[in-house]
């Protein structure tokens, strides 16, 4: 019988303020991960400067890739395919990944997959969770993004319900900046919610009439801020730590009501998280608890693998790649890419 090939994907994710590539076996193994973080240089503008984040990248993907190679211990010549995301993002940052990923697939003659940044954040459930196949439904939450997404075929999205307004980790953000936290916003607030009192102070849960799997998170966001300006004018102090665990549950609550109403409506017995939001432990709590409730078996990431990462994008490009998708040397970056478009 003849051995069954192996395929290796160098992936490259340079989407927003993360400089990343992987090597990743056959979809779901991670032979490496290498990820160069901005955060540090960011810090000092409270969020990301587009302009640096691209000129940081065009200084960190040689190294960078050559560190997943060499952590992975194969050569280029051993690459199968490159994967790369193509969007959506910061255009300047994405264009590095795709410059990068282009040159490298015409140089070695290699076959090019551009890959959509939410469908790696999806399928960095089937990294730690062999059994995971679609269907499933998927939450996805990062700071771009908030859609409920129904995983019908690997490569194949119907999205289900998504926000009107912030993405739910945008919402982090911003309420982190104003409660004095800095940035980024979401890992402080998670941290310092489990000093705080959750019930402490009541924000607001957002519905959106005629669109129950929709989300709206700029409300809770202003509630915040009409909370703390109260605070000011009667000249009393805030508890940074209620507030982080009373506006954490107003959204932790919000995204777990919709998540299981979308379980009800689509009949799934698979529920998984993806995006740096699912990184929250309140959320993974909350989320894990509903499920188990329901009789929904509930998967999600490794922290490393709901921030942004190269991994997730490899894992990603494996199964377009496998499902005969190609890219040409005309690729570009598309900043609003739409999920299920190519
Ligand atoms: O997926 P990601 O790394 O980048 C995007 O694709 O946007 O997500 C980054 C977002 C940021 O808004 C960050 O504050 C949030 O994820 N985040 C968290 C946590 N870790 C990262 N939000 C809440 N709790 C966390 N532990
Ligand atoms: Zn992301």
């Amino acid at each position: 019988m003849r051995e069954k090939k192996e395929i290796r994907i160098l992936a490259i994710e340079s989407s927003c303020d993360e400089t990343a590539a992987a090597v990743v076996r056959n979809g779901r193994e991670v032979l490496s991960n290498v990820i160069s973080s901005q955060i540090e240089l960011h810090k000092l503008y409270g969020g990301v400067v587009p302009e640096i984040a691209s000129r940081k990248h065009v200084e960190k993907i040689n190294q960078v890739i050559q560190a997943a190679l060499d952590e992975a211990h194969v050569s280029l010549q051993e690459i199968d395919a490159i994967g790369v995301t193509y969007g959506p993002g910061l255009v300047g940052a994405l264009l590095v990944g795709v410059a990068e990923a282009k040159a490298i697939a015409y140089a070695k003659k290699l076959p090019l997959v551009g890959v959509h940044h939410i469908e790696g954040h999806i399928s960095a459930n089937y990294i730690e969770h062999s059994e995971l196949e679609p269907p499933f439904l998927c939450l996805v939450v990062s700071g771009g993004h908030t859609h409920l997404v129904c995983v019908k075929e690997y490569g194949k999205y119907e999205i289900l319900g998504k926000t009107r307004d912030d993405a739910a980790g945008e919402a982090f953000d911003k309420v982190a900046r104003a409660i004095g936290l800095g940035y980024p916003g979401g890992p402080k607030i998670d941290r310092l919610a489990k000093k705080g009192n959750p019930q402490a102070i009541s924000f607001p849960r957002a519905h959106v009439a005629d669109a129950p799997l929709d989300f709206s998170f700029s409300g809770v966001k202003s509630s915040v801020l009409n909370h703390i300006n109260a605070c000011k004018m009667k000249q009393v102090a805030w508890d940074q730590a209620d507030i982080a665990a009373s506006f954490q549950k107003a959204v932790v609550d919000v995204l777990v009501e919709h998540s299981m109403q979308a379980v009800e409506k689509y009949k799934m017995d698979r529920f998984a998280i993806a995006g740096g939001v699912a990184a929250n432990s309140g959320l993974r709590e909350a989320m894990k608890a509903a499920c188990a409730k329901k009789g929904v078996a509930f998967y999600y990431p490794s922290p490393i693998f709901c921030t942004d990462n190269a991994a997730m994008i490899g894992v990603a490009a494996y199964y377009e790649y496998m499902a005969g998708t190609r890219h040409g040397l005309d690729l570009n970056a598309v900043p609003n890419l739409k999920l299920g478009e190519r």
